[in-house]
């Protein structure tokens, strides 16, 4: 079962994004105790679990029960049973998910932010403009508000706002408008995504007019800024001394909120962790052309100190 290899296994569909800079980011040992708080389909999991070594243990999250389903992170978990745990939780949980095993930190923390490829692809999650479905988004199912109760309860103005500030959407204005004078409301992805190419205007643009506004909504369902947050903040409290954390953004919102997190742990008479990558790691030509998901990724990474203040950050990256 156990092999000191490092596969990178095409699970569920999903290639795990900058895979081998990710897990070089975090610098496992054998008995090391690591979390994926989004294990989606395991790519990344199944690869903490071979560094950390039967010794090791390995706790994984992800709010989707998709991920938990046996062809995701949920078949890599009973493969090595012995060693992880799987929780139907979001990352915004983690102290408490830590709580809840007795465990009192971690050596390594891995963040893949963003969607898993089956939720984008899969047209009833309603996640892509390229094919019908409701107007849904919700990566928990078990959540009540969709990407329909949000245009339906939000003023043309609160919309507006999500689709500027989300999406960076400058025609936010008459995309919003469109959408609250519509009747009934969008309540379908290629009835929004329509509606968003006939209001904002765009002609011969290189994306689809829809993505900016299908990005917006996704992340304000989701509440996909305050996870992130929720996660940075207790970044201090997990993480064991010398232990690692890793996060992959894809969106500018999420790795500046990265950026800033990290540089302000680093900064200061007594800085918390050390910068392990000054600048984000992004993926190569060659990841970008096998895998054109990546095209946005952007890895950071920091090394917890000891309380003494010293480091045990090796020149790794
Ligand atoms: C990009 S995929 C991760 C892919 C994974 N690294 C792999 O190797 O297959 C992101 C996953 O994170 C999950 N996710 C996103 N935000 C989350 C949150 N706040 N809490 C828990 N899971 C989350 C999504 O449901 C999705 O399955």
């Amino acid at each position: 079962m156990w092999s000191s290899e490092l596969r990178l296994t095409r699970t569920f569909e999903h290639i795990p994004v900058l895979f081998h800079e990710a897990i070089d980011a975090l610098a496992l040992r054998d008995g090391n105790c690591a979390v994926d708080v989004t294990a989606g389909g395991g790519g990344h999991f199944r690869a903490l679990i071979t560094q950390v070594g039967e010794t090791g243990k390995v706790l994984a999250m992800d709010r989707d029960l998709r991920a938990h389903a046996d062809d995701a992170a949920g078949g890599v978990h009973k493969e090595f049973s012995r060693n992880t745990h799987l929780v139907h939780r979001p990352f915004s949980q983690l102290k408490q998910s830590l709580s809840d095993l007795g465990w009192s930190g971690v050596d390594g923390l891995l963040c893949d932010l963003g969607v898993s490829s089956p939720q984008l692809d899969q047209d009833d999650r309603g996640f892509s403009f390229k094919q019908d479905g409701p107007l849904d988004m919700r990566m928990d199912q078990s959540q009540e508000r969709t990407a329909y109760d949000v245009l339906e309860a939000a003023s043309q103005e609160e919309i507006a706002d999500i689709i500027f500030k989300y999406g960076d959407e400058h025609r936010s204005r008459r995309i919003a408008r469109a959408i609250k004078s519509a009747w009934p409301i969008p309540d379908s992805t290629l009835f929004l995504a329509d509606l968003v190419r006939k209001s904002s205007g765009y002609h011969n643009s290189r994306v689809h007019p829809a993505t900016r506004t299908f990005q917006a909504l996704r992340i304000a369902v989701n509440e996909e800024l305050q996870e992130l947050q929720h996660l940075l903040d207790a970044l201090p409290d997990v993480l064991n001394p010398g232990g690692r954390a890793a996060i992959i953004s894809f969106h500018s919102l999420e790795d500046r909120m990265v950026k800033r997190a990290f540089n302000a742990g680093a900064r200061g008479k007594n800085p918390i962790w050390q910068l392990q990558t000054k600048k984000p790691i992004t993926p190569s030509e060659q990841e970008i052309y096998d895998n054109p998901r990546a095209r946005s990724s952007k890895l950071r990474a920091i090394t917890m100190l000891s309380p003494e203040g010293s480091s045990t950050l090796e020149e790794s990256l």
